[in-house]
Formats: structure tokens, C-alpha cells, sequence
């Protein structure tokens, strides 16, 4: 079995989402909702992607744990498989949205894919290198199933964390295309061989002339996960 590959639907406008999801949803573990597509659409959104595949709804939840608890209910009652907090939020944090959701894998988000070292000591945090395996660490000791990390941190999270916990990693481009907004990109192969249990592909499908085919494409490349992760 190879990583599990997970589009994300990144838009605004919901027919578009649809015709996305209908598309690739065959060919992918699960369709994630992300902030765009929820604020535009809320609940309507995660309901066309489950006609599909299973949901990952990524609101990246960072709140005192009360409010947390709240949205984490919310978020799993309307069928989210997967969900994200944000791991700075806390061991309190992390713990009330496990809580609160026990039939969701809530996923931690380390340090967003989007920074760099420079980007994260502006705003007085360390390396992602020192900082995404102590959170990792931190958020399954508080019940998360699972951390989102870039793929050059997999080795120590795993490290960390061990092979049961889902390493969710965004920031894929196939080799040799445009990395856009995300300063730690990795291959799916790479991020795959380095111990992924999960790729996130935004843009790498959804810019696709076929996103269906761009998919099938990626999973035939990915090398087999070893049976212990
Ligand atoms: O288009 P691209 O593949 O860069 O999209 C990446 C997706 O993964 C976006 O939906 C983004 O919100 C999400 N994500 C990320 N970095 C994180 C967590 C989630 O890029 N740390």
C-alpha cells in the first residue's frame, strides 16, 4: 500500500467543487474542504464532497479549548473523517477537540508549509526543523491522530512519534513545476519514501488539464509504504 492521496478542493465557487470532487474523488483516499470553499459554502460544501470520498475538513481550529470542543462537534457531525486544530494551540486544546470529536482523526498542524526559517523567527518561533517534532510530540501526547508537517520534518516526527500516528504532508509538486506559495515543497515520491501516510495535492491536480489523470499518474509513481508504517 502506498501514501493515501488527498485532493483539495480549493475554491469558492461550489459547482466548481463538485465537478472537481466527481472528477478525482475515485481516484483519491479522501476530498478536503478547506477554509475557502467552507466560508463560501459552510456545510453545503463538505456534503457535495462526501457524495465522493471521505471528507477532510481543514479549518485548522486554534482556539481556547471550549470553543474548540464546540467546533470540533460541529465539524464532526456533518461527516468529517479527518479535521485539523492547530498544534500551537496546546496539549488542552488538542485534547478537547479529540474529545469532542472520537470518531474524527484530528490531525495537528505542525508549522504551515507556507513559512520558512526566516518567516517563522519574524514572528519569534524557532526552525521548523526544532519546532514541527515538538509539536508533534506534544499533539499526540494530547490524543491527536496525526500531524501535518512538510515533508523535509517526516523522518523526526516519526522519530517522535513513532509509525502508528497519520503524517499528513502538503506542499506536494511533482518534480520540475512551479512551488507557488509553499516554502517547504517536497514529490510526492520524496515526501512518500520519506513515510507520509498522506499527500495533500492542491494545486498539483487542480491545475492539471485532467486532475483525474494527473492523480492516477502520482499513485503509480509512489514507491509502497513498509507494513509498519
Ligand atoms: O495547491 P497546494 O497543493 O499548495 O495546496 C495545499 C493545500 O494544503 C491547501 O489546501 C492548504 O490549505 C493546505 N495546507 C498547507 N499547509 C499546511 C496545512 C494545509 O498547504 N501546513
Amino acid at each position: 500500500m502506498s501514501a493515501g492521496l488527498i485532493c483539495a478542493l480549493d475554491t469558492a465557487d461550489l459547482g466548481e467543487l463538485t465537478a472537481l470532487a466527481a472528477a478525482v474523488g475515485g481516484e483519491v483516499d479522501l476530498l478536503k474542504v478547506g477554509l475557502e470553499a467552507f466560508a463560501a459554502h459552510g456545510p453545503a460544501a463538505v456534503a457535495a464532497a462526501a457524495e465522493h470520498a471521505p471528507v477532510f475538513l481543514d479549518l485548522k481550529l486554534h482556539d481556547i479549548p471550549t470553543t474548540v470542543a464546540g467546533a470540533a462537534r460541529a465539524a464532526a457531525a456533518h461527516g468529517a473523517a479527518m479535521l485539523t486544530v492547530h498544534a500551537s494551540g496546546g496539549p488542552a486544546m488538542i485534547a478537547a477537540a479529540a474529545e469532542a470529536a472520537p470518531e474524527t482523526t484530528v490531525l495537528a498542524v505542525s508549522v504551515l508549509t507556507s513559512l520558512d526559517d526566516t518567516a517563522l523567527a519574524a514572528v519569534g518561533q524557532p526552525s521548523a526543523a526544532e519546532q514541527v517534532p515538538r509539536l508533534a510530540a506534544l499533539a499526540v501526547g494530547a490524543g491527536a491522530g496525526g500531524l501535518v508537517c512538510a515533508a523535509a520534518e517526516i523522518a523526526a516526527v516519526r522519530a517522535r512519534v513513532g509509525q502508528a500516528p497519520a503524517v499528513v504532508v502538503p506542499g506536494i509538486r511533482p518534480a520540475g513545476t512551479a512551488t507557488d506559495d509553499q516554502a517547504r515543497p517536497a514529490t510526492p515520491e520524496a515526501a512518500a519514501a520519506a513515510g507520509a501516510s498522506h499527500l495533500v495535492l492542491g494545486r498539483a491536480l487542480t491545475r492539471a488539464a485532467d486532475p483525474a489523470a494527473a492523480a492516477r499518474e502520482i499513485r503509480a509513481s509512489l514507491p509502497p509504504r513498509s507494513p509498519t508504517r
